[in-house]
C-alpha cells in the first residue's frame, strides 16, 4: 500500500454498478477518525472531515453516471467535494476527462489511489475550495455528491455553477433527501437554472437510503 495512505486504517470495498465493479480503498472505522481529524478555526467554527465516509449519495451518483455513460465520452468534467472519487472514476471509465477536486488534500490522495487501482492514470487532482474556484475554463459536466448539506455552501456552489458550467452543460448532484435540500434547489431556480429530479434506493452496510439525483441545466 502506498506510503501516503499510511496514516489511516484502510479497507477495501467493491461497488457494483451493473456489470461493472469499482474497487475503492476507504477509511476503516471512520467514526473513530471523525473525532481525531475534527478541528476548529480561529473563530471557533468546527470543521468535520466528512470525506472519510463513503456516502450513499456517491453510490447513487455513480449509478446514474454509469446508466448514462454513453453521453460522457470526451466530456470535460469537474467533480467537486469528490471524497473517495467514486463518481469521477465512473465518468473517467466512460471516456471523460475528469478533474477531481476537494478542499481536503488527503481526500485527493485517496481518490487518486482509487482512480489508479481502477485503471485510470490520466485524471487530474486539484485541491480546491468551492469558495474560491481556481479554474477559468468551462466544464460540460459538474458532479457533486452530498455537497449541499450546509446552507453556507449554497451560495459558493451556485456561483461555481454560474462561472464554470458550460452554456449547454449539465450538473449532476446527489443528496440523501435532506430536509434543507429544497432550499438549495429553490435558490438555483431563482438564479438561472432549472433541474429534473429522480430518486433511487442505495443500500450500504445495513441501511437503505433514498438518494435524489438532480440534473441541473441553465434556462
Ligand atoms: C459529505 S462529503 C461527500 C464526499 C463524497 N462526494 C461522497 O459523496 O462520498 C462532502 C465532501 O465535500 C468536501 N468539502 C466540504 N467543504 C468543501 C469546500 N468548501 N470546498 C471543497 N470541498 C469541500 C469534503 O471534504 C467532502 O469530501
Amino acid at each position: 500500500m502506498e506510503n501516503y495512505l499510511k496514516n489511516y486504517p484502510i479497507t477495501q470495498t467493491a461497488i457494483q454498478l451493473g456489470d461493472r465493479e469499482i474497487l475503492l480503498t476507504i477509511v476503516d472505522d471512520p467514526d473513530h477518525f471523525l473525532d481525531k481529524l475534527s478541528r476548529e478555526d480561529s473563530k471557533g467554527t468546527l470543521f468535520l472531515p466528512y470525506w472519510i465516509y463513503l456516502w450513499e449519495s456517491a453510490i447513487g451518483l455513480a449509478r446514474h453516471v454509469s446508466k448514462i455513460r454513453k453521453t460522457f465520452s470526451d466530456k470535460y468534467i469537474l467533480e467537486i467535494g469528490c471524497g473517495f472519487g467514486l463518481g469521477g472514476i465512473v465518468a473517467c471509465q466512460a471516456g471523460a476527462k475528469v478533474i477531481f477536486t476537494d478542499f481536503e488534500y488527503d481526500a485527493l490522495l485517496f481518490s487518486k489511489h482509487n482512480a489508479q487501482q481502477n485503471g485510470i492514470n490520466s485524471a487530474i487532482f486539484v485541491q480546491m475550495d468551492w469558495n474560491a474556484p481556481c479554474f477559468h475554463s468551462k466544464f460540460d459536466v459538474i458532479l457533486g455528491s452530498d455537497v449541499i448539506y450546509e446552507e453556507q455552501n449554497w451560495q459558493p456552489i451556485l456561483c461555481l455553477l454560474q462561472s464554470l458550467l458550460a452554456d449547454e452543460g449539465i450538473a449532476l448532484f446527489s443528496e440523501p433527501n435532506r430536509k434543507n435540500a429544497d432550499g438549495f434547489f429553490r435558490c438555483i431556480r431563482e438564479n438561472g437554472f432549472d433541474f429534473e429530479k429522480s430518486t433511487c434506493s442505495i443500500s450500504l452496510t445495513q441501511r437503505t437510503t433514498s438518494i435524489n439525483i438532480y440534473t441541473i441545466k441553465r434556462v
